[in-house]
């Protein structure tokens, strides 16, 4: 079954990935990029979405979004993510953004959709998420799920309590969490499974030029150690992945709680077996990196 999907990025090199993986998945139909500050500031992201689109040959529209958080001041991720945020992979400059902003764009596309309804995917702050869902919450019943790179039920990466996309906009992941939809969260305890090495980058085969540029941006992002490996962890990539290949995840229902003061600001407090939320727990690994090998190899 195909969905029809809105991607809600900050690109970010783990981005570019994570929507190569979407564009060479059957299983997925891009309806719409929309584009936040996050990894770097929207100009960048902007950029670097526009650019990825049209590597992948994507007859997909880019549409700018928020450059800052709901609330609280906008800071970036380039001391991970490089000042340009594909650490420093040149792309061949993309096809013009769209006019108008991308929580319009999101709600005409929930106007516009069929019976089946469109997923929402957000792999950076969930600002756009929420503008779109709090200035017209009736659209929320066209919103089939909401799959979001988000939160950590244990340590965070930007502060020891709090993931970045949690940590850069907590209000907006508030509002996303409580529209009255299906959400499937994608934390750095599921996404730390997902450790992109050296040995993997290696064994990818010669294709075409999105491999080249995957490639390059992976190999350019520092590596360390993580439990699961020594590289670095293919975070956004998760979430696309439980689109197209679900059985390659446990899950579990949990209820999902923000902090949104104090030195805690950002983290989610998630409890299991209470629902409504959906955790992803654990990933198979060696399929996720299979599939991901095989998919990037289909791109132009
Ligand atoms: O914490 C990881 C998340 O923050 C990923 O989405 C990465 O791209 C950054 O946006
Ligand atoms: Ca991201």
């Amino acid at each position: 079954m195909t969905r029809r999907v809105i991607i809600d990025t900050d690109p970010g090199t783990d981005d570019a990935i994570a929507l190569f993986l979407a564009f060479a998945s059957p299983e997925i139909d891009v309806a719409l990029v929309t584009v936040a500050g996050g990894n770097v500031g929207l100009a960048r992201t902007l950029r670097n979405a526009r650019a990825l689109v049209s590597l992948a040959g994507a007859d997909v529209q880019v549409v700018a979004g928020a450059d800052r958080p709901l609330l609280g001041r906008f800071e970036d991720a380039a001391y991970v993510h490089g000042e340009d945020g594909l650490a420093g992979v040149a792309l061949p400059e993309g096809r013009p953004a769209e006019r108008g902003i991308a929580a319009d764009a999101i709600r005409a596309a929930l106007r516009a959709a069929g019976p089946e309804g469109v997923t929402l995917v957000g792999i950076g702050p969930a600002t756009n998420l929420a503008l779109a869902l709090a200035t017209e919450p009736a659209l929320a019943a066209h919103v089939a799920e909401i799959v979001l790179m988000s939160g950590a039920a244990t340590r965070g990466n930007v502060t020891p309590h709090a993931e970045f996309n949690a940590w850069s906009d907590p209000e907006a992941l508030s509002v996303v969490l409580g529209c009255g939809r299906p959400v499937t969260l994608a934390t750095l305890d599921l996404t730390r499974q997902a450790i992109c090495t050296r040995e993997w980058l290696g064994s990818l085969a010669e294709a075409g030029r999105c491999m080249a540029a995957a490639r390059a941006i992976m190999g350019s992002v520092p590596m360390r150690a993580y439990p699961a490996g020594f590289g670095h962890p293919q975070h956004d990539a998760c979430a696309i992945a439980w689109l197209a290949a679900p059985h390659l995840f446990t899950h579990a229902p949990v209820h999902v709680g923000v902090d949104l003061a104090g030195e805690t600001r950002g983290r989610t407090r998630i409890t299991l077996g209470e629902g409504p939320a959906r955790l992803l727990e654990r990933l198979d690994s060696p399929g996720f990196f299979a599939l991901l090998a095989e998919r990037l190899a289909r791109l132009p």
